[in-house]
């Protein structure tokens, strides 16, 4: 008996150990890199010699896509930009090389075209090496919603950019980077892959494949040199929220696109897995601790909430909640 009891102890303190290991292990790789320059001075920081002198950038004209943009020019990066709309492209493409001495091309494509899109991209720049490759592009749901309130059009959308692009976009820049052997892909997910989240079924099942995605990919590609980075943000004040006035008023969980990308960028080299910002980073450490099916509750309550005030302002604008209309919006 008393064996078992220590067999049971054994096996609990092992998982105990897992638990926290898989925890901790982006808050360790963080103070890593934190601490590298002082124990690994010869380390490679420049990001232009560790992967090379271009980037492509998907949905670089707003939010996260932009300020990563500037981001990586700021350190000496070349940048590609895609999105959909020239004048904004020519615009920002305008605005980093004013502050920048780097180069830029853009590309207008929309990826919910899917394999036209790519074959567009691919096309544009066959004579350019890319050696930082940000699938950043995403759409998310206007509004919290249920599944048969969100139009066939927009779930066939939301599918193909956030895994079809992303997946096709990889495997089109991956040979390049095999044979140059080095390379980096960033993949911009989501904390919503850390647990399905009701409401925004669809846009958090694309997150849960691309956090898959990444993890696989990585196991595949780092034996010749190519970093898989794969990024879980929170919330960012883009337009991607703009269903919610309490995320976009919030100040102590949400940050701004461009603190987001000063520091995700930083990472870029030093963490394979990260919410890509130290706030988030905090946040998702404490949001892991619970068990998924609690995070799941908490979420639906979260979304739920923001459906019902969404619904509410769009019946009435500029009226403030009430139970009386908001039943009406369940
Ligand atoms: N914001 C957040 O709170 C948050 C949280 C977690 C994860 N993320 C993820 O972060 C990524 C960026 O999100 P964001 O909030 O920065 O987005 P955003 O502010 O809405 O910006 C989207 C960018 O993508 C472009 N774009 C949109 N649809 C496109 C299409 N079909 N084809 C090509 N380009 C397109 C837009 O430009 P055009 O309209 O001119 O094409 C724009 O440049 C997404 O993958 C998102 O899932 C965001």
């Amino acid at each position: 008996m008393t064996g078992y009891i220590y067999l049971l102890a054994v096996i609990g303190f092992l998982c105990v150990l897992l638990f926290l290991f898989e925890n901790l292990w982006p808050i360790l790789q963080a103070v890593r890199a934190v601490l590298a320059p002082w124990f690994i001075p010869n380390e490679e920081t420049s990001l232009v010699k560790k992967f090379g002198p271009w980037a492509l950038v998907t949905g670089s004209t707003d939010g996260i896509g932009k300020a990563y943009s500037f981001e990586l020019a700021k350190r000496g990066v070349n940048v590609v930009l895609v999105s959909r709309n020239e004048d904004r492209l020519r615009n920002t493409a305008k605005q980093i090389e004013s502050r920048f001495t780097v180069k830029t091309k853009i590309i207008a494509a929309d990826f919910s075209l899917g394999l036209e899109a790519i074959r567009k991209v691919k096309e544009e720049v066959a004579k350019l090496p890319i050696d930082i490759l940000v699938n950043n592009v995403g759409k998310m749901y206007e509004y919290p919603a249920y599944l048969c309130e969100v139009s066939e059009q927009d779930i066939a959308d939301i599918i193909t950019i956030n895994t079809i692009a992303a997946t096709l976009m990889t495997r089109a820049f991956l040979q390049g980077m095999k044979e140059r052997k080095r390379g980096a892909v960033v993949n911009v997910s989501s904390g919503s892959e850390h647990q399905p989240v009701p409401f925004v079924t669809v846009y958090s099942a694309t997150k849960a494949y691309m956090k898959s995605f990444s993890n696989a990919l990585r196991y595949e590609y780092q034996k010749y040199g190519i970093t898989v980075q794969h990024l879980a943000p929170l919330f960012v004040d883009t337009k991607m929220n703009a269903f919610s006035e309490n995320i976009q008023n919030d100040r102590i969980f949400v940050v701004t696109p461009g603190q987001y990308a000063r520091y995700a960028v930083a990472t870029l080299g030093k963490m394979d897995e990260t919410s890509g910002h130290w706030v988030h980073g905090l946040q998702t450490f404490f949001i892991k601790l619970a068990p998924w099916w609690l995070r799941m509750g908490i979420g639906a309550k979260f979304f739920k909430k923001a459906r019902h005030d969404y619904l509410l302002k769009k019946i009435k604008p500029g009226r403030e909640s009430n139970s009386t209309e908001a039943t009406k919006t369940e």
